[in-house]
């Protein structure tokens, strides 16, 4: 059986400091497990902080939430991809919705990302997801696929073959409301069809998580849907006693 995947988004929240103490707390609360795989994106400027904690626990990935999709130059502010790799991190989210929506980044932009990513040697956690007014007029699924593929198109089949998507309803991140496990299967069902014809030759095991108000009282009937292989966790990743409790279920 595939292994569940557990990820913590933090966005922009714990800077170096709160991330000692953060993940000090949650390493004494979560032993070292092989039955699960587990990420945490920590804002870029407590990676190196983070890597070091996390230095005995390779059980535990450590991911970068943003990139640019340049090696570097003149973009004042921003991370490259081999930078984050250089600070530790080996995963890279991208096309999260605050990314999308609150800094205008479109699906070119999230290919481009994709690509960086795997040529500074990171893998990609590819978020995906409608807003309400999408979900009003029926078109979740037309969506859904239209920024996957984006997402992936400038991947090679044996790179998408390593990627893990993340279905997160706009509507639901932040908000309280939370997909309905059913939702969450049929989206999920429609991702898995599409990567499947992308990587056709392939035996594909692509982990697709679910996001959005995921919280310690409903991550076990999310994870237990058809077709949802792990969570994306935002806010309720920020306490380390409650994180690991959700990175346990
Ligand atoms: P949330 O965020 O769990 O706070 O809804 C999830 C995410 O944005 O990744």
């Amino acid at each position: 059986m595939k292994k569940p995947v557990f990820a913590a988004n933090w966005k922009m929240n714990l800077g170096p400091q709160e991330t000692r103490e953060y993940l000090k707390t949650f390493l004494e609360h979560f032993p070292r497990t092989d039955d699960r795989t587990l990420m945490i994106f920590p804002p870029a400027i407590s990676l190196v902080v983070a890597g070091f904690a996390l230095r005995e626990r390779n059980d535990i990935m450590l991911g970068v939430q943003n990139i640019h999709w340049e090696e570097k130059g003149a973009f004042t502010g921003e991370n490259a991809a081999p930078m984050a790799r250089d600070a530790g991190a080996t995963v890279a989210l991208v096309g999260h919705s605050e990314r999308r929506h609150t800094f205008g980044e479109g699906d070119e932009i999230t290919a481009k990302k994709c690509a960086a990513a795997f040529k500074a040697g990171l893998t990609v956690v590819l978020c995906v997801g409608e807003k309400i007014e999408e979900r009003d007029r029926n078109t979740t699924q037309a969506v859904v696929l239209r920024q996957l593929k984006a997402g992936i198109s400038r991947l090679t089949p044996a790179q998408v073959a390593q990627i893990a998507v993340a279905y997160e309803p706009v509507w639901a991140i932040g908000t309280g409301r939370t997909a309905t496990p059913d939702d969450a299967t049929a989206v999920h069902s429609a991702i898995r069809r599409a990567l499947k014809e992308v990587v056709a030759h392939r035996n594909l095991d692509i982990p697709i998580l679910y996001g959005g108000s995921v919280s310690k009282d409903n991550a076990a009937s999310l994870l237990a849907a058809p077709e949802v292989d792990g969570l994306l966790v935002g806010g309720a990743s920020l306490d380390p006693e409650t994180w690991a409790t959700i990175a346990r279920t």
